[in-house]
């Protein structure tokens, strides 16, 4: 119980960056009134473009991409708030303003993010679900990809980072027959000379341990 509430008082006070979705309130909202809680030019003050990570863990990678990227905005999405709540106190505490932290199920998202409202989706090393039964929780399985592309705008795309090469072989095949394409395809990251890359928390141990890393853009198919 003091655990609990040692969590809630965190959430809480992360208040104005963390928005813990999927309580009994706000499931009594119409779509309506979920989406225009949402309204992102309002949340963010500006009209910048949005890009959000699915399942950002700690929040290493959302906090990097958006002080480098000051002129977007980010929305960072983890289902565990007691992961997520560390991610929103470290964005607080280094002052960054564009990014937005929602715990809340990927399932979920397009209960409170508008339509078309992304211009980027990042998917940095989601749990592979190995076992076909749970194939369906894979956030590249056919029911995610419908989502994002509810969410993304026409020229929206994704970046996809994973470890489990299993995981990247279901992919390719979901995102091609799904209504994605996919370009920049890697199957070795750290040797590929994409400077642009910026590393999560996963990704830094993998590479320690010397795993080649996979990645690939997924973008709506013409
Ligand atoms: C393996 S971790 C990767 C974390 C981070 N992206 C990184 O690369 O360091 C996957 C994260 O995705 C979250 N996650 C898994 N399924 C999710 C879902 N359906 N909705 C939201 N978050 C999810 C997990 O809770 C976990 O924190």
């Amino acid at each position: 119980m003091r655990r609990k509430k040692h969590l809630d008082e965190r959430l809480s006070a992360a208040g104005d960056i963390l928005h813990v979705l999927e309580s009994r309130e706000f499931y009594k909202l119409s779509k309506e009134e979920k989406t225009s809680l949402f309204d992102l030019s309002r949340l963010f003050g500006n009209e910048n473009p949005v890009e959000a990570e699915i399942g950002c863990g700690r929040g290493k990678f959302i906090a990097k991409t958006a002080a480098r990227f000051p002129e977007k905005n980010f929305i960072a999405v983890e289902k565990l708030s007691n992961v997520i709540v560390g991610a929103a106190e470290k964005a607080k505490a280094a002052g960054l303003k564009n990014v937005v932290f929602l715990n809340l199920s990927a399932e979920n998202a397009d209960c409170f993010l508008p339509a078309h409202s992304l211009d980027r989706i990042y998917l940095n090393f989601p749990c592979p679900y190995p076992k076909n039964t749970y194939a369906n929780r894979r956030l590249t399985s056919p029911r995610f990809l419908a989502l994002y592309r509810e969410l993304l705008g026409p020229e929206g795309e994704i970046w996809f980072k994973t470890d489990a090469a299993r995981l990247f072989e279901y992919s390719l095949e979901s995102f091609t027959a799904n209504g994605f394409a996919v370009k920049n395809v890697s199957l070795d990251l750290h040797k590929s000379g994409f400077a642009e890359n910026i590393a999560t928390e996963y990704e830094e141990k993998f590479v320690l341990y010397g795993k080649p890393i996979f990645r690939l853009e997924a973008y709506i198919a013409p």
